[in-house]
């Protein structure tokens, strides 16, 4: 757009008879701007208009105008004339307060007046104008201020180009991103309240159907009853993990998940989470190591989310492998200061396609509803976001049939860097990071 002013401010001057310095600069990433222009008079007289460049300024569809020092209207195109319902003839030679009157007309005289005071380009600066048929039309105007041989500004060049289109295209993207913010930011209070809500009498089912299957007043009449309170309570706790993982996504995509980050020690944090998963490995006959690096430093992380991120990969490899397979927890310092930690497993695998499938909220590969593997597909994208709030990555790489290996890689500054023991300070020190949120 400042390349087209340019040419057109000095196609004006070269109508009235002038030469048109203009400076580029051309920035790092190849965009070309205007560092300043110069206009200095030729000495042909400036009324007259060299044959046929009148024909050529008519047909830039965009206002061009030179004013002389008395505000006189010295050139002027068909378009421009064309909004004062003239042509060009009827124009030269009048004042512009003749054609445009109140705000419109003080807001163009405040542009003229800075120009001259300040002997350089102004703009482009949008201004809204109603004086045309009524309607609200947004220019984008330039104004070129020319000088005389004494440094004074002798004629004032205005450009300017209807941008009326384009600016209600950008309002109307603004506002879509507005309703789409509002929009996120209804859906989840709305799933933070109806979490809560949901969440009362669920703990009331489960802490009950307990206390039944405890017999904690008394016997209960006959086994089956005890065995149904122990169910009611299983499918309560599972009701309650699905209540849970939703909330944490929502928070999560609303921006509203608060990392509290504390000095971790990943080793015992993997092998709590180990241990969590144990029984489940067992029952699926799966093999479950865990291989931690003897250096693996402490790191600044929310243990909570930490044993979220593990845990749900850990039970995704354990679910998805075969009886006879194995899942493997390994956790190392990478060369480059991070920490990578990832779960291989021997399992089903996935292809590229259905790694995409997995990483969207609520998506599973198998989604037949004779599916053999219980959840909602909200493990991995709760994973990915809480990984990503950690500012690491996740990197899923799998062969249907051979396995998958999912790498969490945490970046060096969450490392816990340890003082020298001469320095006497505290015995560890985050590296950036000590908390977030
Ligand atoms: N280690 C893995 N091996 C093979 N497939 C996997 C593995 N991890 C995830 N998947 C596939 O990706 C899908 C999505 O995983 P995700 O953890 O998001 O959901 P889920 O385990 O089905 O349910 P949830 O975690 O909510 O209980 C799974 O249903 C499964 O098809
Ligand atoms: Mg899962």
């Amino acid at each position: 757009m400042t390349v087209l002013i340019a040419i057109i401010a000095s196609l004006a001057a070269v109508v009235i008879g002038a030469f048109l310095v203009v400076v580029y600069r051309v920035s790092r990433t190849g965009g070309v701007s205007i560092a300043g222009y110069r206009i200095s008079r030729a000495a042909s007289g400036p009324e007259a208009l060299p044959a046929g460049l009148q024909l050529v300024i008519d047909a830039i569809p965009a206002v061009v105008s030179c004013k002389d020092r008395d505000g006189r209207i010295v050139l002027i195109n068909a378009y421009t004339a064309a909004l004062f319902g003239a042509s060009p003839a009827e124009i030269l030679g009048r004042r512009i307060d003749e054609f445009q009157h109140g705000e419109v007309l003080a807001g163009a005289v405040a542009l003229d007046r800075k120009a001259i005071d300040s002997r350089a380009t102004v703009g482009p600066v949008e201004q809204v104008d109603t004086s045309v048929d009524g309607k609200s039309r947004t220019w984008l105007v330039t104004k070129v201020p020319q000088l005389d041989a004494a440094g004074a500004v002798d004629r004032l060049v205005t450009v300017a180009f209807d941008v009326t289109d384009r600016k209600r295209v950008e309002e109307s993207l603004i506002r879509s991103a507005n309703d789409a913010e509002a929009a996120s930011r209804a859906k989840a209070t709305f799933l933070a309240t109806m979490s809560h809500e949901l969440r009362t009498p669920l703990n009331a089912i489960i802490g009950f159907s307990d206390m039944i299957n405890a017999a904690i007043h008394g016997p209960v009449g006959s086994p089956k009853y005890q065995e149904y309170a122990r169910d009611v309570a299983e499918s309560g706790r599972f009701l309650l993990s699905i209540i849970n993982d939703i909330l944490d996504l929502s928070k999560i995509e609303a921006g509203q998940m608060i990392l509290n980050a504390q000095p971790t020690d990943l080793a015992e944090l993997l092998q709590r989470c180990s241990r969590l998963i144990e029984g489940r490995a067992r029952q699926g006959s799966v093999e479950l190591m865990v291989n931690t690096a003897e250096n693996l430093p402490a790191i600044s992380a929310d243990p909570r989310s930490l044993t979220q991120i593990i845990v749900n990969l850990l039970s995704n490899a354990v679910k998805f492998t075969n009886a006879g397979g194995e899942v493997r927890l390994d956790a190392r310092l990478a060369e480059d200061g991070a920490v990578e930690i990832a779960v291989v497993d021997t399992g089903i695998g996935m292809s590229e396609e259905d790694i995409a499938t997995a990483l969207r909220p609520f998506e599973q590969i198998d989604r037949g509803l004779d599916r053999q593997h219980e959840g909602t597909g909200l493990g991995l994208p709760i994973v990915k976001g809480l990984v990503e709030l950690h500012g690491g990555t996740l990197d899923i790489r799998s062969e249907p049939g051979e396995g998958t290996t999912v790498t969490v890689r945490l970046p060096r500054d969450r490392v816990i860097v340890e003082e020298p023991a001469s320095s006497g300070g505290a015995p560890l020190r985050a590296a950036a990071k000590a908390s977030d949120g």
